[in-house]
């Protein structure tokens, strides 16, 4: 078998892999990083947004395992900014949820957690420029936004920082024997550790047969124009509409998304997509319409049947899993990495994670012996 290089072995690069990791270096672990390619990672095309009321994830589990990360992350964000002198862009902006005429609205929803409804006047009031259409909506002051580029950049650096191991390298097999695994192939030659962990998100069943596939999402920037900074400043927070959403950045870039399509791995922007996100984003703010488009891009969520991660214990003693972060990925981040780590390193398994657990799923990847 091949050489035994560290104590844990993190299969996967992207934000859940490496915070992993920084949370494991940081209580005295000795960690290696194994990505197949960095840029890959749904962390590149994701949005950033923090969103579990934005989102609507009913009071469960879920919503609680969200609501835990997003105060986490304030704090996490600090210690990374402190470790890397870098900024991440991390802004507690709130998310703004507005209603058209003829959609339903559920007065019902999040009463459980800080919100606002706001009438028609109020809204209009709170953003100016939205659409005539909008009849009112949900204020979400605490939900927030990264910029998510800036946190996987700080994230890798950060690991360069703290003396984890990171390699681009691709893992081709998981080796298995009954309960164990007992090392991995790749490209340049097999390697072992102690303990392994899955985090390869969308690509995760290329590895175990495990209920992650991909859900492609389509996304567009445009940036503010310099003469107009002084009209779209008054952009201050995230709109989350109606299969749509808008991220104005701080640095005058907004983020339009998003498709969500079951297309495998098919990679690409098409015209549908484009014509869908840009139609739905200058009916929520029409204001965009003329500003210059920056950028086009596509990535990969990891999603599973019933939308929720696969947290915790696998079929293989030695293996943890840390995937199918679907939509939540970004925001997950610091809550997945203290208690993936908690379980690795203590033993102690928070009782939210049961609810995760990859055993809910038939085709769970027991070993067959
Ligand atoms: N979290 C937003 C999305 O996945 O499109």
């Amino acid at each position: 078998m091949g050489e035994i290089l560290t104590n844990i072995l993190i299969i996967g690069g992207g934000i859940i892999g490496l915070s992993i990791a920084i949370e494991l270096k940081l209580r005295g672990v000795h960690v290696t990083v194994l990505s197949r390619e960095f840029h890959q990672a749904a962390t590149n095309a994701a949005a950033g947004m923090l969103a579990p009321q934005a989102e609507n994830i009913p009071p469960s589990p879920m919503l609680n395992l969200c609501l835990q990360s997003r105060t986490l992350y304030p704090g996490w964000i600090n210690k990374l900014e402190t470790i890397t002198g870098l900024t991440t862009g991390y802004w507690p902006c709130g998310i703004l949820s507005p209603i058209y005429e003829q959609q339903e609205v559920n007065y019902n929803q999040q009463l459980t957690v800080n919100s606002q409804w706001l009438d028609k006047d109020a809204i209009h009031q709170h953003q100016p420029g939205l659409s005539d259409e909008i009849i009112g909506g949900w204020w979400y002051p605490n939900d927030a936004q990264v910029d998510n580029r800036a946190l996987f950049q700080t994230l890798q650096i950060a690991a360069k920082k703290l003396k984890i191991d990171i390699a681009e390298e691709s893992v081709e097999e998981i080796i298995r024997s009954g309960s164990k695994v007992l090392g991995v192939k790749t490209s340049s030659g097999d390697l072992q550790a102690n303990h392994y962990i899955l985090a390869t998100g969308a690509w995760s069943n290329q590895l175990l047969p495990i209920s992650v596939y991909p859900k492609k999402g389509q996304m567009l920037s445009v940036c503010i124009p310099p003469e107009n900074i002084a009209i779209t400043q008054r952009l201050q927070m995230v709109l989350f509409g109606n299969e749509s959403y808008i991220v104005p950045r701080k640095n005058g870039q907004i983020v339009i998304g998003a498709t969500s399509e079951n297309v495998e791995f098919t990679p690409g922007n098409t015209p549908w997509g484009m014509q869908a996100l840009l139609t739905r984003a200058i009916r929520l703010y029409p204001e965009l319409q003329n500003y210059p488009i920056q950028e086009f891009w596509w990535g990969f969520r990891p999603a599973t049947p019933d939308e929720l991660p696969i947290l915790g214990s696998s079929a293989w003693d030695n293996l943890t899993l840390a995937t199918g972060h679907y939509r939540n990925g970004i925001l997950l981040a610091p809550v997945t990495a203290i208690m993936i780590a908690d379980l690795i390193e203590q033993q102690k398994s928070d009782p939210l994670l049961s609810h995760f657990h990859y055993s809910r799923f038939a085709d769970s990847g027991a070993p067959h012996h």
